[in-house]
């Protein structure tokens, strides 16, 4: 018995001017699920992103949610319905400690928290992401690693269905790759479903049960990473992409 499905996306098409960066895109998530999306650079990954998450209207094509057609409809409207983000660069309030940053999420998802009870589920959910003792350290004054745990923190804060993370493994040192995936495989085990666009091979290997591949805008492949990762269109996408 397949699993249900939680986001699927249809004949999704975006241009920038004559540039196509999305070309008839079609996947479906299953709850539960790390579903990798993977390709080379400009392929247009971050904009399927920015499309389900509503950070820009797509020219064709639909986005449904558990049932709920969310197209186009304004970035706070898809993140009360259950889809949260991180960004390929990190954004958080450096000049804020992480309790602040965790609290200015808690305050934009449906049932607000304020005042004592946004602190203890900041407190919460900084043990969550391995920051309890951070609390109360600046975050700009944080490691990278760190920073990416806070915004992982900031996006879990809006209590999503589905979270999209943008490269958020980029960047980090062999031992840090490690507690990275460590992280992202336990708030699978919590049930989350999540969307990963990812160019680290051990992170895909080890954390997505399917990816989806694109190349110019287009899917190219759709199967287990094992399975994509060694077709020959996959392959010569990304050796093509190195060798331009
Ligand atoms: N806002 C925009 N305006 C114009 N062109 C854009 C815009 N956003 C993306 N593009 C172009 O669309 C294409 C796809 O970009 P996108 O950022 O989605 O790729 P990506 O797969 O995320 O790449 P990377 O791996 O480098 O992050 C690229 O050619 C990019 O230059
Ligand atoms: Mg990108």
């Amino acid at each position: 018995m397949s699993a249900e499905i939680l986001l699927s996306v249809s004949g999704l098409h975006k241009a920038f001017g004559g540039l196509i960066a999305v070309n008839q895109m079609q996947f479906d998530v299953h709850k539960g699920e790390i579903l990798g999306l993977l390709g080379p650079n400009g392929s247009g990954k971050t904009t399927v992103m920015n499309l389900i998450s509503g950070a820009l209207p797509p020219n064709e094509g639909k986005v449904v949610l558990a049932g709920r057609d969310i197209t186009s409809l304004p970035a706070h409207t898809i993140s009360h319905a259950g889809i949260a983000r991180t960004f390929q660069l990190v954004r958080i309030l450096p000049d804020l400690d992480c309790i602040e940053n965790i609290e200015a999420g808690l305050a934009f998802r449906p049932g607000p928290l304020w005042g004592d009870a946004a602190k203890l589920a900041a407190r919460a959910l900084l043990d969550r992401i391995g920051l309890a003792d951070h609390a109360h350290t600046p975050a700009g004054d944080l490691t990278y690693i760190d920073q990416k745990r806070l915004e992982l923190g900031r996006a879990l804060a809006l209590q999503p269905k589905l979270l999209l993370l943008d490269e958020w493994l980029a960047g980090l040192n062999p031992s840090e790759l490690q507690e990275g995936i460590a992280l992202v495989r336990k708030l699978k085990s919590e049930g989350l479903t999540i969307i990963m666009v990812e160019h680290v091979m051990d992170a895909i290997r080890s954390l997505c049960d399917r990816c989806v591949v694109m190349n110019t805008g287009t899917k190219i492949a759709d199967g287990t990473p094992e399975t994509v990762l060694a077709d020959p269109e996959v392959i010569r996408a990304y050796l093509g992409d190195a060798h331009a």
